[in-house]
């Protein structure tokens, strides 16, 4: 699907569906009149009327040729606008039809920005036409060819070009990474993701990637991530991107969950459980798909991406609940259930992120089903020692309409997952509050003075259902936006 902007009338535009923008409430119909005439313009009044037609946000009111389409409030349509153009979009794909012209919505607009607004539009309908068609011919083909979106003045038309090449930047990777975390488990290992990250860095001239086998890593004395490695009969890697431009204001680094199939190991997970347990690795994933944008944006931030990547399985060789393991840091874990795994790995993770001595650890993880007990399956949270950073990351998540709550990190909980013979315990004495003791569990291989947020993605990483309009089931590509809009206010 191409989108392309253009200076012109959008009802005088050679489309076959032409899609204009209407306010709430306001007085449309006689402007259609004038511009179409008596006879077009009073047939859509009529219709208007008969189908209660009052231009709220996302009401699409369809003639074969023209849609029309609710904006609701000015003052909500720039947060609205992505939501509003997948429903546009899921209207035109049960039409037979493949070259469509859009208004730039909310044009007539104070505070009309045609790059913003080109921006969301493209973003909006390039994650609604995202199929994933490896294993299956899609039931309902794309027809949809081409996508022009038309601005009244040439000047707005040429920057609405650059939104539009912006969100093809950054949904190229989102795309990635939804594609990784659908890509079943049997074919998406550890040792492919080290493949995919190789790939990827050779799409830009700043990005090295380094790949690290079972030796290597037994040599950084990481066996929390070891022990979950150890059950598998597919070997574990540790991956290192770095993207480093000539001149970087500050210096980050991003940590994805990596665990391509989590059974839960010894601790097996019952068989409902299990089955989404591909999406493990979606933090990963949006490392990966990160790394994408960062390719073409070049942003004059160094980033780190940094992925601990093993499959958690039950085998002869696999980790017992009881054993102790050594960190990085030579904290010493007991793990009492092979099923918190994630933390086992991002332990060692963390530990080596901050030997790369950046200001900034973030990491991404699809930890605990307790999230989305909490928050639900649409919002993730965030948990950080900086409180300043937790809001910014909660700024950009809002911006770019991915939902991110923050949950205390609050020192009382410590005490949940300290053990009796090792300086922690891999769960935590309570079943309540599992996302916080989780997050403190991830607390105790962060070092003094390094600022550092985690945030839980199992909710919203994997979607059951549609998350939105312009996000459908399977791999959501969850955090991509929100990190390059962060990124980008450093
Ligand atoms: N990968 C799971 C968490 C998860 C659950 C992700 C649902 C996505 C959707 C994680 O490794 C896990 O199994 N966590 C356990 C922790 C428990 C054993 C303390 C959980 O949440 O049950
Ligand atoms: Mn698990
Ligand atoms: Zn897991």
């Amino acid at each position: 699907m191409n989108i392309t902007s253009q200076k012109g009338d959008i009802l005088k535009t050679e489309a076959e569906v032409r899609v204009v923008g209407i306010y709430e409430g306001e007085d449309w119909e006689n402007s259609f009149i004038q511009r179409l005439g008596e006879e077009t313009g009073g047939k859509l009044q009529i219709n208007a009327k008969k189908k209660d037609f009052t231009g709220n946000a996302g009401q699409i009111l369809s003639f074969p040729d023209l849609l029309i389409v609710g904006l609701g409030k000015s003052e909500t349509l720039s947060t609205a606008l992505r939501e509003i153009t997948g429903s546009v979009y899921s209207q035109l794909q049960s039409l037979p039809v493949t070259h469509v012209a859009f208004e730039l919505f909310g044009e007539d607009d104070e505070s009309f920005d045609p790059n913003q607004t080109a921006q969301l539009m493209t973003e909006a309908l390039l994650l609604a036409s995202y199929q994933f068609d490896t294993y299956k011919k899609p039931k309902q083909k794309n027809i949809l060819e081409e996508i022009i979106l038309i601005a009244e003045d040439g000047k707005d038309a040429i920057k609405a070009e650059k939104g539009i090449k912006k969100a093809k930047q950054i949904i190229d990777g989102v795309t990635v990474a939804r594609d990784l975390v659908n890509t079943p488990a049997q074919d998406m290992n550890p040792i492919r993701l080290a493949q995919t990250a190789e790939r990827i860095a050779k799409l830009g001239s700043h990005i090295r990637v380094r790949v690290y086998n079972r030796e290597q890593i037994e040599k950084k004395n990481m066996n929390a991530f070891l022990a979950v490695a150890q059950g598998s009969d597919v070997e574990p890697r540790l991956i290192h991107l770095t993207y480093k431009p000539e001149k970087a204001k500050k210096s980050i680094a991003i940590v994805g969950k990596g665990i391509t199939f989590d059974s839960g190991g010894l601790s097996l997970k019952p068989a409902d459980s299990m089955q989404s347990m591909k999406c493990d690795m979606a933090g990963a994933a949006s490392v990966l798909g990160l790394f994408v944008v960062l390719a073409k944006l070049e942003p004059n931030i160094e980033v780190h991406g940094i992925i601990a990547a093993t499959e958690n399985m039950p085998s002869g060789k696999a980790m017992r609940p009881g054993d102790v393991v050594r960190a990085a840091n030579k904290k010493t874990i007991e793990i009492l259930n092979t099923d918190a795994e994630g933390r086992l790995t991002l332990a060692d993770a963390l530990v080596y992120a901050q030997k790369q001595k950046v200001d900034t650890v973030i990491d991404l993880a699809t930890l605990t089903g307790a999230c989305v007990v909490t928050l639900g399956e649409e919002i993730a949270g965030v948990m950080s020692n900086n409180s300043d950073l937790a809001h910014k990351l909660i700024e950009s998540a809002t911006v770019v309409g991915e939902e991110l709550w923050e949950l205390p990190l609050f020192g009382r909980y410590a005490k949940l997952v300290e053990s009796d013979i090792a300086d922690l315990r891999n769960i935590a004495t309570s079943r309540y509050g599992g996302t916080l003791t989780a997050g403190l569990f991830l607390k105790e291989f962060i070092e003094e003075g390094q600022k550092w947020a985690h945030i839980d993605i199992a909710g919203p990483a994997y979607a059951e259902r549609p998350l939105s309009s312009y996000i459908g089931k399977g791999g959501t590509g969850y955090g991509v936006r929100t990190l390059v809009k962060w990124i980008e206010s450093l």
